[in-house]
């Protein structure tokens, strides 16, 4: 929280250090400079320095598969870089139309254009639950604005931001570099709730009550093993694949790993007795 507050603080001492900028309109036909620190709808500009930029695309592990918006683009240049130095398709959305059509001259300038689009747009009107990678520069307020709405995305979305975090959506890594830090998280699916568990291997098949809790991408549960409610062990969520392992009652150690789906879950297991199987879960 301590750290959540002294960004948040240098983001507003930015803000107080460039009053002159904050009020500055450029003169008609006057080729459009933006300046560090002027005002911005929810935000003011602070670019994201480059080694960030660098930092936070490994981070998301972009690819030319993926498709990576940057909320609040400012000059452009997160969704120039996923375009010009990871292949990706790209879209910045950006409040100030001047700072959009200057972003999108930069794309331009860079010899992206084909691959990266800055539009001007209000990041909370305009639909980006198709990217498969988020970035953000914001405040911790507005992360948390957006933040249902990004957990509402596609199991396995990649989302960074820099400075801020998401309160107590725990970030999967943070990276740190030269004073500045950045957070990356990948949005899980959904499996809070009782299933029932399916194991099938070694010429037998067993139907168990599993119930799992969850809070983000941490999940816990237990199995009903008849009169025993069997802990589980080494739980793990991590977008749609989930992990986890229990002990049966002849005391064979099962580790299960597979993927969700809505409300089905599938994949394979290997015991330490040398069995190994199927196993799918379906919701109740
Ligand atoms: C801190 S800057 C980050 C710029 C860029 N993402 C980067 O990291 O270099 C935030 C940008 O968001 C823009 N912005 C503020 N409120 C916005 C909103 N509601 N919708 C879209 N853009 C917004 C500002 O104009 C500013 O350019």
């Amino acid at each position: 929280m301590h750290l959540l507050r002294l960004a948040a603080a240098s983001l507003a001492a930015l803000l107080l250090a460039f009053p002159v900028a904050a009020q500055q309109k450029p003169k008609p036909n006057q080729a459009y400079e933006p300046q560090v620190g002027q005002a911005g709808k929810d935000v003011i500009w602070v670019p994201t320095p480059d080694e960030v930029v660098d930092r936070m695309l490994r981070m998301a592990q972009v690819t030319a598969n993926d498709y990576v918006i940057d909320l609040g683009a400012g000059d452009g240049k997160i969704a120039i870089a996923a375009a010009k130095n990871f292949g990706a398709r790209s879209l910045g959305i950006e409040y100030n139309p001047e700072m959009a059509r200057h972003a999108q001259r930069n794309a331009e300038k860079a010899g992206v254009s084909g691959r990266a689009r800055i539009v001007q747009g209000d990041i909370f009107v305009t639909d980006f639950t198709h990217a498969t990678v988020i970035t953000m520069y914001l405040l911790p307020a507005l992360n948390l604005k957006l933040r249902p709405q990004i957990l509402a995305m596609r199991p396995g979305t990649r989302v960074v931001s820099h400075s801020f975090t998401m309160d107590d959506w725990e970030a999967d890594e943070t990276s740190s570099m030269d004073g500045r830090r950045a957070y990356f998280w990948m949005v899980p699916a959904n499996v809070m709730g009782n299933w029932l568990l399916e194991v099938t291997g070694g010429g037998a098949s067993e139907k168990l009550e599993l119930t799992l809790e969850q809070r983000y991408q941490k999940i816990e549960g237990n199995l009903g093993l008849g009169t025993i409610q069997g802990g589980l062990r080494d739980a793990r969520l991590r977008g749609f694949n989930i992990a986890f392992s229990y002990v049966d009652n002849k005391g064979v150690r099962r580790d299960l790993a597979g993927r969700v789906s809505g409300g089905r879950m599938e994949g394979g297991f290997r015991a330490d007795n040398g069995t190994e199987g199927r196993w799918n879960a379906t919701k109740k």
